[in-house]
């Protein structure tokens, strides 16, 4: 479904602080894949992620959504096929907006120019139902503001913003490292249930080895702009957090050991 050839970013091309940020990434992600991907600080996962939706443009290499090559075409034509959760919890929605504006606002995408809010009584009982099965309590506060929410209230709006107009491919990143463990675990069960309820096609970041290893299909390990190993179905469903560590090792990376990947 999702096919990257070769795909290679460079910022700073030329100059002393030149960063590979991706190195000849090949990755195909088929229908109803659930990868999760793994990697050490500045490895290239938030830049992969940004590639695909168009905010990061690549010097060399293509993206295929279907067969087709969508490498050249702008955020906008991608937006509807894409759902995606930003890193920063205050990225994926607007702080200044209602709850239900929010979710208005990203049930359109793709389909309507600019930013429309329009709340129909259709849409918000849509939405009511759907925030009272995150178990929240939220679907009595439709009318307020997304930024008097709580980090794991805010991220799971937006899981569900980022679900709505069924993508293609839903592209998570980190979307749980801001949250308490508690909210985590929470926010990742829904997560869950929404990818399998939808037999979505998804992408994972974390930095937690465990969390990598538990959900999804595939497991993806990156490291300085390049992928150094994947596990699917049995092999991924072995993998021990040590095992995972011995092939980051093998791949003949020793300066993990100062890296958060092995604080959580
Ligand atoms: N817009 C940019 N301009 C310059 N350098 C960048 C830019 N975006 C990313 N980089 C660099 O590219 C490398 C990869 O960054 P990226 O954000 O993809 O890493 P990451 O794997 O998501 O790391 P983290 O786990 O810290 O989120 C890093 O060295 C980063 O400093
Ligand atoms: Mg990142």
């Amino acid at each position: 479904m999702l096919t990257l050839e070769s795909l290679t970013k460079t910022f700073f091309a030329g100059e002393a602080s030149e960063v590979r940020a991706l190195e000849d990434v090949e990755l195909t992600i088929g229908d109803g894949d659930f990868v999760t991907v793994i990697g050490s600080n500045g490895a290239g996962k938030s830049t992969l992620l940004k590639a695909i939706v168009g905010l990061v443009r690549p010097e060399a290499g293509r993206i295929l959504l279907d067969g087709r090559d969508i490498t050249s075409d702008p955020v906008h034509r991608r937006a509807g096929w894409f759902g995606r959760i930003a890193q920063d919890p205050n990225d994926s929605t607007c702080a200044g907006m209602t709850i239900e504006e929010n979710l208005a606002m990203a049930s359109k995408r793709g389909r309507v120019r600019g930013l429309r809010r329009a709340v129909t009584p259709v849409l918000r009982e849509n939405f009511r139902a759907a925030l009272k099965e995150t178990g929240l309590g939220l679907e009595g506060r439709l009318e307020t503001r997304m930024g008097l929410l709580s980090g794991g209230q805010r991220q799971t709006i937006a899981l569900l913003m980022a679900t709505l107009a069924n993508p293609r491919l839903l592209l998570l990143d980190e979307h749980l490292a801001a949250l308490d463990p508690k909210t985590a675990e929470l926010v990742m069960g829904l997560t869950d249930r929404l990818v399998r309820e939808r037999r979505l096609t998804t992408l994972m970041i974390t930095h937690n080895m465990a969390d990598a290893i538990r959900w999804g299909s595939r497991l993806v390990m990156m490291h300085r702009g390049r992928i150094i190993f994947e596990a699917a179905g049995a092999a991924k469903a072995a993998l021990t957090v040590e095992g995972l560590v011995r092939k980051f090792h093998e791949a003949g990376h020793r300066d993990l050991a100062d890296d958060r990947l092995l604080l959580s």
